[in-house]
């Protein structure tokens, strides 16, 4: 039966949905939370759960309502009132003044302000807003129509769902630029790595491929961002006069505005600002490439004008390039833990900003063929911010070139046919057997964030299986100490740390033991979702298609994986083992994170480390309370300093962060 809301519950939702609301923008705009993370969800599962009991009381903007909703077949068009237009480029300080100059004669010879702005390497989008409520969100299309991405806006958390209404006209748009933070980017590569999926190439393409998802449910899994820089407005009576005062009032309204944005008088200072960036954009956690240059008055503006579809009044000033020809040398073949054939370029050893680059990643089959990378061929390879270097295509004209690449037909290790599955971009290696795809299983099984198992390290792991002692995850937990000791080298001591190691991951909550078994598709954050939905692995086993596709942030490709996974007799029996052994978690009554050595610190992660991926770092620090972000600022604490550290370690210098070596960090988790 349903109760209507009294006054106190109408009283609380409406309260809570302010709070909520608030630390929302103090987190994901202003950058400066108030409250933790586990504070932030009790007030939003508080909201969530009077929601869910008087769905009388849900407002369009309430924070519950950024979750995503149920997939659609295609988007609406959206035709843009006025067209999203682009921008001229310049490459140098001389491009830079012939604009300016050319812009000036227009306009009897006038000076100008100028704003400068990073320009944001991601997708133009148009909001509008009615009645201070958003109303609808579109991609930039062709800048006449662009597609309706409403529910996929939605999902923004920067993007806000309402403004005050007597600050704002009653109808306006803003436009702006939707992007996913390279350590946003990182992870969902790690997620989709640790699930055997094929990798994305760059933030770019990632966020596009996000934002035009037809199930916003997975576009809310996917920390989008948005800088807004720009606002149209029909109404007179307000009116910033120029680009400027707009941005401070976009500010005002709760808008995410670049904090980078500087206005300057003269085109010396624009070069400065340019060649800050130029070094800068290396330690900001976004692609960045190039700055944009905007004459600020609006009265000038609309004097220049637009030609064909630029704006005479702006500017895309480009940085140099990160990219290089090379020699792509040979294709290589790894096979990853699902059975997935991961093809590598190796390349003519090459410098592309200050970093030798020899490998690179070429995703799959297809990708190479449609770049028509041929062994032998001249490359281009691009290598920026933080992501892993890839092929930009080849650069070959010699007829004479070798031939078509072809992925092997059999396995390169277990010599078993390849199989591709319709709908699939990658090739696998179908024996679930095959000595490379267990040694990574085993790696995989674990390492941290899995099973966590202490002192197994790769060279431990390949031992184990040529001693033929570990043919299946369950045998791990019946060796005893005699049995590796003098393997690699282990001392009596060593050994009896590892069995010890072994026997504590038995009690590994489901989280981790549905990450580690290593299910195609299936990476830690896909397993956590999981483990809240059912009782144990056996509950899991059972879960029909339907029943795992209602599952918000679970598509039907990850269902149809984990369905198959426990139709393979030898993953039965794998699990069945484990089950025998006391592997067998159950579900855990959820718990607000409590207080770790690391709470209220802020640690950024940089060059390589020596015991653990950054990766791995990062979730430590996140597990102890602490929170790990891409880029220094002043609000890091720590900067934890690997072999090779670059430019985040110089601005650190900067801005005299405390550092600490890797030694140093684990000893302080120790705590
Ligand atoms: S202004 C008329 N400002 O760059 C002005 N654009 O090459 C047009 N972009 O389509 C846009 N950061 O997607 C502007 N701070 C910024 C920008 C920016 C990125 C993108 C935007 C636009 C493209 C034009």
């Amino acid at each position: 039966v349903h109760m209507p809301a009294d006054a106190k519950v109408t009283h609380r939702v409406a309260e809570l949905r302010m709070l909520a609301a608030h630390h929302s923008y103090l987190y994901h705009i202003v950058d400066q939370p108030e409250v933790s993370d586990a504070e932030y969800d009790l007030l939003f599962r508080e909201l969530r759960d009077l929601e869910n009991q008087y769905p009388e009381l849900v407002t369009p903007d309430s924070p519950t309502q950024r979750v995503g909703a149920p997939p659609v077949d295609s988007f609406g068009t959206v035709v843009h009132p006025v067209p999203l237009l682009s921008l001229g480029n310049a490459f140098s300080f001389n491009d830079l003044q012939a604009w300016a100059g050319r812009a000036s004669r227009l306009v009897d010879g006038a000076t100008f302000d100028y704003v400068c702005e990073p320009k944001i390497d991601g997708l133009a989008v148009a909001l509008t807003y009615e009645d201070g409520l958003l109303k609808t969100g579109a991609t930039r299309g062709d800048g006449l129509r662009g597609e309706d991405v409403t529910q996929n806006i939605r999902t923004i958390k920067s993007a806000p769902l309402s403004v005050p209404k007597d600050k704002a006209p009653r109808r306006f748009e803003v436009r702006g630029e939707v992007f996913l933070p390279i350590s946003g980017f990182q992870r969902v590569n790690k997620e989709r790595a640790e699930a055997g999926l094929p990798l994305y190439a760059n933030p770019r393409n990632t966020a596009a491929g996000s934002l035009r998802q037809l199930d916003s449910r997975v576009t809310a899994s996917r920390p989008l961002d948005i800088f807004v820089y720009a606002l149209r407005w029909e109404e007179d009576g307000w009116k910033p006069p120029s680009h400027w005062d707009t941005l401070q009032a976009l500010k005002e309204l709760g808008f995410k505005v670049n904090a980078e944005i500087r206005r300057c008088q003269t085109l010396d200072e624009v070069e400065d600002y340019y060649r800050v960036w130029v070094e800068k954009r290396e330690s900001v956690d976004y692609g960045v490439d190039g700055i944009v240059v905007k004459i600020n008055d609006f009265e000038m503006q609309r004097r220049l004008g637009d030609v064909g579809r630029e704006p005479r009044w702006a500017i895309a000033y480009k940085f140099p390039p990160t990219q290089e020809a090379t020699r792509l040398l040979d294709i290589g073949i790894n096979v990853g833990r699902t059975g997935s054939l991961n093809p590598y370029a190796v390349l003519e050893p090459v410098e592309i900003g200050g970093t030798t680059i020899k490998l690179a990643t070429l995703h799959n089959e297809d990708d190479i063929r449609r770049k028509d990378l041929r062994i032998g061929d001249r490359v281009l390879v691009e290598r920026a911010g933080d992501v892993i270097p890839h092929v930009v295509k080849s650069l070959e004209t010699d007829p004479a070139r070798g031939p078509e690449f072809s992925m092997p037909a059999t396995c390169p290790v277990s010599g078993d046919p390849v199989v591709r599955e319709p709908g699939e971009a990658m090739y696998y290696c179908p024996n679930a057997a095959c000595p490379a795809q267990f040694f990574e299983l085993l790696k995989h099984f674990a390492r941290r964030g899995a099973m966590d198992i202490d002192g197994m390290g790769e060279s431990l792991a390949h031992a184990l299986i040529e001693a033929d002692l570990v043919l299946d995850l369950g045998d791990l937990y019946a060796l005893n100490v005699e049995q590796v000791v003098g393997l690699e080298r282990l001392a009596e001591k060593s050994a009896e740390n590892l069995i010890a190691a072994i026997q504590a991951s038995v009690s590994r909550p489901l989280a981790r033991l549905v990450f580690a078994i290593g299910i195609r598709h299936v990476g830690s954050e896909t397993a956590k979702l999981l483990a809240q939905r059912y009782p144990n692995i056996d509950a899991l086993g059972h879960a029909t298609l339907e029943e795992l596709t209602e599952i918000p942030g679970i598509g039907p490709k990850i269902a149809e994986s984990i369905v198959a996974y426990f139709q393979v007799p030898k993953n039965k029996e794998t699990l069945a083992k484990l089950k025998a052994v006391g592997v067998d978690p159950q579900q855990e009554v959820q718990q607000r994170a409590a207080p770790g050595p690391l709470t209220g610190l802020t640690f950024v992660v940089t060059g390589r480390l020596e015991t653990m991926s950054r990766e791995e770092a990062e979730a430590c620090i996140r597990d102890l309370g602490g929170s790990a972000t891409a880029s220094v600022s002043k609000k890091t604490d720590y900067l934890v300093v690997g072999a090779e550290a670059g430019s985040k370690l110089r601005k650190a210098e900067q801005l005299g962060t405390a550092q600490l070596t890797e030694e140093q960090f684990v000893e302080m988790m120790k705590r």
